[in-house]
């Protein structure tokens, strides 16, 4: 079981674990009520109001082939702990989680270097629970109380770390040909036409495939490519 730490408020759960990693264990989950200064993907901000949920994992793997995929596992484990709700999520690749196309959770994967080697790992989450006013997101967003559901967070955060830890030592070991067919069953752009961006630049393409190490294989004009990291614009 996780060790889990829990503040009213603090600057970012990220930035708490990255600093006092070195002295908390490994699986150590914090959480907050609210963030101050709460970060994004692509240096994006995560506005924290109280009424989310806002948790970071710390681990410490000793296998560190498969890390990518631990945000892949995680997107899971929330899509399956939304779907417990009588709720149908389905996952955007990567690693974001949503309810008729809107975005109802997001989560941010960081590495500490340590030597030059990689001394952890902290998984950061973000669940619109409570909130009624996400205007401020800037792409269609969602909470689970709009959806109708009333639940504690506390029972979510609990939840969804059941179902991430379930699974973890196997995606560890062996990566994400483990979880693929349940992933694959809710990730509904097989087959359709998408624009990824990296950075600054957009591909589009008919999404063909997500190959066993997890990337998404991307048709284009131009042939296959295979795609390491992105944000699907859909
Ligand atoms: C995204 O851009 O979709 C990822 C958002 C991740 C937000 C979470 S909230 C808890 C943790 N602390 C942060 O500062 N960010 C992550």
């Amino acid at each position: 079981m996780s060790n889990i730490l829990h503040f009213e408020t603090l600057s970012s759960t990220q930035t708490y674990l990255k600093e006092h990693f070195k002295t908390l264990d490994d699986k150590t989950v914090v959480m907050a009520d609210e963030q101050t200064a709460g970060r994004g993907r692509f240096d994006r901000k995560w506005i924290s109001q109280p009424g989310g949920l806002y948790f970071s994992v710390l681990l410490k793997p000793t296998q560190q082939d498969f890390l990518a995929n631990l945000t892949q596992l995680m997107a899971l484990s929330l899509c399956q702990a939304v779907e417990s709700y009588s709720l149908q999520p389905n996952l955007k690749w990567p690693n974001d989680v949503q309810v008729n196309g809107k975005k109802l959770c997001g989560i941010l994967s960081e590495t500490v270097m340590q030597n030059g080697k990689i001394a952890c790992v902290v998984l950061g989450v973000g669940v619109n629970v409570a909130q009624t006013d996400l205007s401020h997101v800037g792409q269609p967003a969602v909470s689970l109380y709009e959806l109708g559901v009333r639940i504690d967070t506390q029972d979510l955060l609990q939840q969804v770390l059941d179902l991430f830890f379930q699974k973890y030592e196997a995606v560890l070991s062996e990566g994400f040909s483990t979880i693929r067919s349940a992933y694959l069953e809710r990730f509904p752009f097989l087959g359709k036409q998408i624009a990824v961006k990296n950075g600054t630049t957009a591909l589009t393409g008919i999404a063909q495939d997500l190959s066993p190490r997890g990337t998404l294989v991307l048709q284009t004009p131009r042939g296959s490519q295979e795609i390491l990291i992105g944000d699907l614009l859909v």
